[in-house]
């Protein structure tokens, strides 16, 4: 009889948890960071799935990122719907949330109502979000109160750094600070769920934070938001340019895919690829069936000379 030890089976994996706006909140309460990433795509959302990202944005910087825009103002809704939809089809447990673009929310509660709708129904989003305070908290409240749950978003609003001097960090004097306090605490009032601080000093974050009873996300907010957002480009270097202070670069993917297609193109001009194991085999006989079947191609084909099988 053999001695070897009995070998239980391995436990199914566990699912993972799909995130809800109620566990972003037990994240908070408990202290536990909340993982936010870009995503504008199908294979991205799958990658951001694979890593265990809690929230998905589909941010309109897929403006610049992935549409070759100036900036985020030109995207319209039917671009963001259709890339919202694709990284919806990659997504299973993360919140996936989409940007509502510059032009399709400020106008009335009506087109406010009518596009977070869209988002949901046409693209699969959880949530949409909306840039700034003052009226926007009030378009903000319009959705929530259509059943949309909105994420706002203060500080460096980027579809609007015309107005804002460009795009810099915002809130650096005491009155400039309480102005992004107030869009806080009016986008949480309007029953946001979760708001982004973007690019505002730590002190702000830090003497803000404890009026804030929603989930803050921080992009160059500091440490002290309840979780961090990078936009997916930016953190694993697909692009070239400039990065704003608050990036941190985990890889650099746009090296890694200029080094493969350098290797493709190399293969293919030396004649390297493809090789037999990239091809498709035909049995003999059918190798030779056929060429009883093409017969004399110079006779059938009009006197034009060639042999397909070389
Ligand atoms: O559009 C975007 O990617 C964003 C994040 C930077 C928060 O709004």
């Amino acid at each position: 009889m053999s001695s070897a030890p009995r070998i239980s089976p391995a436990p199914p994996a566990k699912r993972p948890r799909k995130v809800t706006l109620s566990l972003l909140q037990e994240k908070k309460a408990l202290g536990e960071p909340i993982v936010m990433v870009t995503a504008y795509d199908h294979p991205s959302a799958q990658v951001a799935e694979a890593a265990g990202v809690d929230v998905v944005l589909v941010g309109d910087s897929a403006a610049m990122t992935v549409l070759g825009y100036p900036s985020t103002v030109p995207v319209s809704v039917d671009e963001m719907l259709m890339l919202a939809g694709a990284a919806r089809r990659g997504l299973e447990t993360p919140l996936l949330v989409g940007d509502l673009p510059f032009g399709s929310y400020e106008v009335s509660d009506e087109q406010a109502v009518a596009t977070a709708q869209r988002f949901v129904k046409e693209a699969g989003c959880d949530a949409v979000k909306l840039e700034r305070g003052g009226a926007s908290a009030d378009r903000a409240r319009a959705i929530v109160a259509a059943g949309v749950p909105v994420m706002g978003h203060v500080g460096l609003t980027p579809q609007t750094a015309t107005a804002l001097g460009g795009y810099r960090s915002q809130g650096r004097t005491a009155e400039r600070a309480l102005d992004v306090a107030e869009d806080a605490l009016a986008l949480q009032d309007a029953g946001c769920f979760a708001i982004v601080f973007e690019a505002v000093p730590s002190a702000l974050t830090d003497a803000i934070m404890p009026r804030l009873e929603v989930p803050v996300i921080g992009i160059g907010a500091g440490p002290a938001t309840d979780g961090q957002v990078l936009v997916f480009h930016d953190l694993l270097g697909i692009y070239d340019g400039h990065a704003a202070r608050f990036v941190k670069r985990y890889a650099n993917v746009r090296r890694a895919m200029i080094e493969g297609i350098t290797a493709y193109s190399d293969d293919v001009r030396a004649r390297r690829y493809p090789e037999a194991e990239h091809g498709y085999t035909m049995a003999p006989d059918e190798i030779e069936r056929l060429r009883g079947l093409l017969g004399n191609p110079r006779a059938e084909r009009g006197g034009v000379d060639f042999d397909l099988m070389g």
